[in-house]
């Protein structure tokens, strides 16, 4: 296993990730730790390995085309099945984003083949009402999957409604009979929320790209939300990482970056991990959509702007790979939404999930 690796990263590092560090008695310890950082060197030159090779030009992970391709296989899948997969997802009030998520949502559900039902309540909708509808939806048998698209209002608490979701419809995996679940390492039972799943498959063809054993990596995860921070954390956690969660109160937030050989960050502040939080070879998931200024106007006038993620791609040119933003987290997301609701059809027709 190698990980890391690059020009530049300190000697101690390196040591420890290749388990090969030079000799301190004998030959190292006579020639003092200026001639063994040199043979040190010199030793990591000679084989040209796959992290070096990217460690100025990162393998890019190419969430769309990975999406496209799982997408395909959830609608081989459904198309096999007696019924179709169901999915129903409500908006509550008129953010633009949700829109934008919850349109491409319905979009993927189509594509999939599925029987797609979106629900758009107005801003108003109280508690009660959206329990009724929750209600409804459970009892559905034509619907496997439900969505309430978050954030809801502020006069709605989003606990009470992800806890009525029934658990086997939970295809965001937001219910707690399905965080825990996915806690004590019941993946077969439960279902898991969507952007760790896709991050997960992500930090798969990195390990495969880059030659690496996920098993016994360090991973940080930066942001504990409960949407992606701590399940994703779960994930890397079952994977065997060694994980560590970081956020807004953690203590020299880069240097706990620095350790990560996979860095994942889901924070939802535009460009926060700069270029030297991130180690020389490290798999960087960048799990943040920030809409920031542009340059110069649209055609009808306005202010142009444009999307960036919670990593400083332009400096990330030494990591070993990296998802883009647009492009890399998102669409995977989406992806695993539609893989999700496949699955929980397939648990109501008693038909075992197959990996995709
Ligand atoms: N809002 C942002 N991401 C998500 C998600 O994955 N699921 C839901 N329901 N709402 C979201």
């Amino acid at each position: 296993m190698e990980v890391g690796g690059g020009a530049g990263a300190p000697l101690e590092t390196l040591e420890a990730q290749r388990g090969t560090a030079p000799p301190r008695t004998g030959d190292g310890a006579r020639r003092g730790d200026k001639a063994v950082a040199e043979v040190y060197e010199a030793r990591i030159q000679q084989p040209r390995l796959k992290t070096d090779a990217f460690a100025l030009s990162p393998f890019v992970l190419d969430g769309k085309a990975v999406s496209q391709v799982t997408l395909a296989r959830v609608a081989d899948r459904a198309r096999s099945l007696a019924v179709a997969p169901g999915l129903a997802v409500v908006l509550v009030g008129a953010d633009p984003a949700s829109q934008v998520y919850v349109g491409a949502k319905g979009k993927a559900a189509k594509q999939c083949g599925f029987h797609s039902l979106q629900y758009d309540l107005p801003e108003t909708t109280g508690e009660a009402e959206l329990l009724s509808l929750v209600g409804k939806l459970n009892a559905d048998r034509a619907i496997h999957g439900i969505l309430v698209q978050l954030p809801l209002p502020k006069a709605v608490p989003s606990g009470r409604v992800l806890e009525a979701i029934a658990p086997h419809k939970d295809v965001d995996g937001f219910n707690p009979i399905n965080v825990g679940l996915a806690a004590t390492g019941e993946f077969g039972r439960a279902l898991i929320p969507c952007t760790p799943a896709g991050a997960m498959i992500l930090i798969d063809k990195a390990c495969e790209a880059l030659e690496l054993e996920l098993d016994g990596l360090e991973a940080v995860v930066v942001g504990r939300s409960n949407i992606v921070g701590k399940p994703m954390a779960q994930l890397l956690l079952s994977r065997n990482c060694t994980v560590t969660i970081a956020h807004s109160r953690t203590r020299d937030l880069p240097a706990v970056a620095r350790r990560a050989d996979v860095l994942v960050a889901a924070v939802g502040r535009p460009e926060m991990v700069r270029g030297d939080w991130i180690k020389p070879g490290a798999i960087v998931i960048d799990v943040g959509v920030n809409r920031v200024a542009g340059q110069g106007l649209d055609a009808s006038g306005k202010p142009k702007t444009r999307l960036v993620g919670d990593v400083a791609y332009a400096e990330a040119a030494h990591a070993g790979a990296i998802t883009p933003v647009p492009g890399g987290v998102g669409p995977m997301t989406i992806a695993m939404l539609m893989a999700n609701t496949l699955i929980a059809a397939q648990r109501a027709q008693g038909i075992e999930h197959l990996e995709l």
